[in-house]
């Protein structure tokens, strides 16, 4: 056996230590110099500055949060969505079954139209049914139940019925059966527990049937375990991932699909409650069906489990067509719906909506604090969102008088009313762009209303952000920490993207809006740089910004337009005094940068260092390289009032340490 000398362990000591000391040395001459002045305090941080922002895009909830496995279980299909044929898309006859959309034998009112399933031929060594493919596969998982549900209905006696988990070859992996169905609409619930298996998301869904003869279904359902076992609740990985950040609120349901491309399709809360299945669902305005299986009280419930609280988006009257309302009369049922739904969050069990909620199983009022008046009505070429605005704004302080409310516009295009907050949104189309707004905030009136940026991103990279994009976000982010006495709440936008079928026109799209925080299969998720620089701000964000100075720092130029290399914001923690030193390198070579630590009577010798960078600024990370680009985290000594931290090439680095 080959032994190992004891200058070999030194060498492995020293390549350990060597690359944090070399990180600290006395300061060069000429370097830029960033002066830390920590007995003086520039603001508070917002405590809510770091939140998310939602709604069903990119199959954010279909086929991605919402833990609903099947697609198209209701047979709406892409009925409603204008191009498509009136088919159960999605489903596949297997065994030679006759299938068909049937409107004569409703379930109910929500779901009035059922699968036909004519099972000719089925004996028992014939089984006759049919198939679901899940949104882009279905994930399976070794030793994991499964729970089937559906409606179902037979001509005189139907059954016996298997439902299973398969290979596409056919190859059962789990499977249950049930002895008879009856005459009448009835639920049915199966389990489906996996062995040892390889996990995979190549997996289709089956119904069979053994006996000839026809039968109505609606509602089939399969869920795999969901965050915190919440019946009809959220995928695991996803919501973990977002519970890393951090989050201190939660805008919802949007964005567009608030608005919706019409009224009819507007995120029509009332509809949105009850048991799934008498939810009819209704078109996104991105272009697919929305089964509403995540309603208001499943947003409410993702709030609660995320400890976020609820910035709640009301439909202002206005659809992404430019239809729209603002006489006091046609603005009047709008505003009752707002208020009601205002009730269903907030109120007691002795409301009416109140009640509701009680009824639909939470009986506890949930705690609400901001509430916005529609989504983007800058494109509302009609200028109505004065009146509109306004006359919400009126009628809901009036019965909610604490209830901070947030325009979508400035507070010039708002004259009669002014707006507690403005919702402003930036996205930059390449990195110059955000450069662009890094200062957005600095000269802000103090005077003026504050704000919530709500949507947000640095487009870089396709089709999620790549290093760049991250590195122009995080200097965005020092502006915004910064300046938090007026930016209260920011948000990136969007939060998740199924990625499984990325690109064309098709319908199978499974990505309408390129960059987004978070991206996933069936089977597998992973953060974005943007995501861990996200991370990086919500972990070390501080109580109150030190002020803080630069000198001689690099210029770098990009579509003519010049900008300084270097952005940084420093904190502080008030209860442990830590200070947060966020730096951020955007130019292309490593940069050693002098910190002079000024106010402090003793600063740590050793703290920590994050950093997030890579060899290429185009880097991204992908479903099956989901850590090419994520923050390391190393001892850093070499501290001191006066000393050199050298960072990489594009890089965000957050130096952390005990100083009084
Ligand atoms: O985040 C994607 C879209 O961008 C939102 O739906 C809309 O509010 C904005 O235009």
């Amino acid at each position: 056996m080959k032994k190992t000398h004891w200058s070999m362990v030194l060498l492995a000591v020293l390549a350990v230590w060597l690359p944090a000391k070399t990180w600290a040395a006395p300061n060069p001459v000429n370097t830029p110099t960033i002066t830390v002045h920590a007995d003086k305090v520039k603001t508070r941080v917002s405590p809510t500055l770091y939140g998310l922002m939602t709604e069903e895009i990119n199959f954010s909830y279909e086929g991605g949060l919402y833990g609903e496995l099947l697609r198209n279980r209701s047979f709406v299909g892409q009925r409603g969505v204008a191009y498509a044929a009136d088919e159960p898309i999605y489903w596949t006859p297997l065994g030679g079954a006759d299938i068909s959309l049937d409107g004569k034998t409703p379930l109910n009112e929500a779901l009035n139209v059922s699968l036909k399933l004519d099972a000719k031929g089925a004996s028992d060594s014939h089984p006759v049914g049919v198939s679901n493919p899940g949104f882009w596969g279905i994930a399976v998982t070794p030793d994991t139940t499964y729970t089937v549900s559906f409606y179902a209905k037979a001509e005189g006696r139907g059954g016996p019925i298997t439902v299973a988990l398969a290979k596409a070859s056919g190859a059962v992996v789990a499977s249950a059966s049930l002895a008879s169905v009856s005459g009448e609409w009835k639920k049915y619930e199966l389990k489906l527990t996996t062995g040892a298996l390889a996990v995979s998301k190549d997996n289709v869904f089956t119904l069979t049937t053994t006996t000839p003869g026809k039968l109505w279904l609606q509602q089939v359902s399969l869920f795999g375990p969901t965050y915190k076992d919440r019946p009809n609740g959220n995928r695991r990985d996803l919501m973990a991932m977002m519970s890393a950040l951090k989050p201190t609120f939660l805008r919802f349901p949007g964005g567009n699909y608030l608005e919706g491309e019409t009224f009819a399709q507007r995120f029509d809360w009332k509809k949105t409650l009850g048991p799934p299945e008498t939810r009819p669902g209704h078109r996104s305005p991105w272009n697919y069906w929305s089964t509403d299986g995540l309603g208001l009280m499943e947003f409410l419930l993702w709030c609660e489990e995320l400890k976020m609280e609820p910035v709640l988006g009301v439909f202002a009257g206005y659809a992404l067509n430019g239809e729209h309302v603002s006489s006091p009369e046609e603005l009047a049922p709008h505003i009752q719906d707002a208020l009601d739904e205002i009730e269903y969050v907030t109120g007691d069990v002795t409301t009416k909506w109140g009640a509701q909620r009680a009824k639909d199983g939470h009986p506890a009022p949930f705690a609400l604090r901001y509430v916005e008046i529609g989504n983007e009505d800058v494109f509302d070429r009609s200028g109505s969102y004065d009146k509109r605005f306004s006359a919400f704004y009126k009628a809901i302080k009036a019965k909610h008088p604490r209830l901070q409310l947030i325009s979508t516009m400035s507070a010039e295009s708002t004259p009669s009313q002014r707006p507690d907050l403005v919702d402003e949104h930036t996205y930059a189309w390449g990195e110059g762009q955000m450069y662009e707004h890094v200062n957005d905030y600095d000269h802000r009136p103090r005077e003026a209303p504050k704000v919530f940026v709500g949507e947000w991103a640095t487009h870089s990279g396709w089709p999620m952000p790549n290093l760049k994009a991250a590195v122009a976000d995080a200097a965005f982010l020092t502006g915004l920490e910064r300046n938090s006495d007026v930016v209260l709440l920011s948000a990136y936008a969007p939060l998740l993207a199924n990625i499984s079928h990325v690109g064309g026109s098709s319908l199978d799209n499974s990505m309408q809006w390129a960059t987004n925080l978070i991206g996933y299969d069936a089977l597998k998720a992973f953060g974005t740089p943007s995501y861990y620089v996200q991370k990086m701000f919500a972990e070390a964000k501080g109580d109150v910004v030190l002020e803080s100075t630069g000198a001689a720092i690099p210029k770098w130029t990009i579509d003519n337009k010049t900008f300084p290399s270097l952005y940084w914001v420093v904190t502080r923690n008030e209860k442990t005094r830590h200070i947060q030193i966020k730096l951020v390198n955007r130019g292309t070579t490593p940069q050693p940068v002098n910190l002079v630590l000024s106010g402090l009577k003793s600063v740590a010798s050793r703290g920590t260092l994050t950093v997030l960078t890579a060899d290429d600024p185009e880097a991204v990370n992908t479903i099956d390289d989901p850590a090419r680009v994520t923050p390391k985290t190393v001892g850093f000594s070499g501290l001191s009032r006066d000393f050199t931290l050298t960072v990489p090439a594009y890089s965000v680095s957050v130096l952390d340490f005990a100083a009084r």
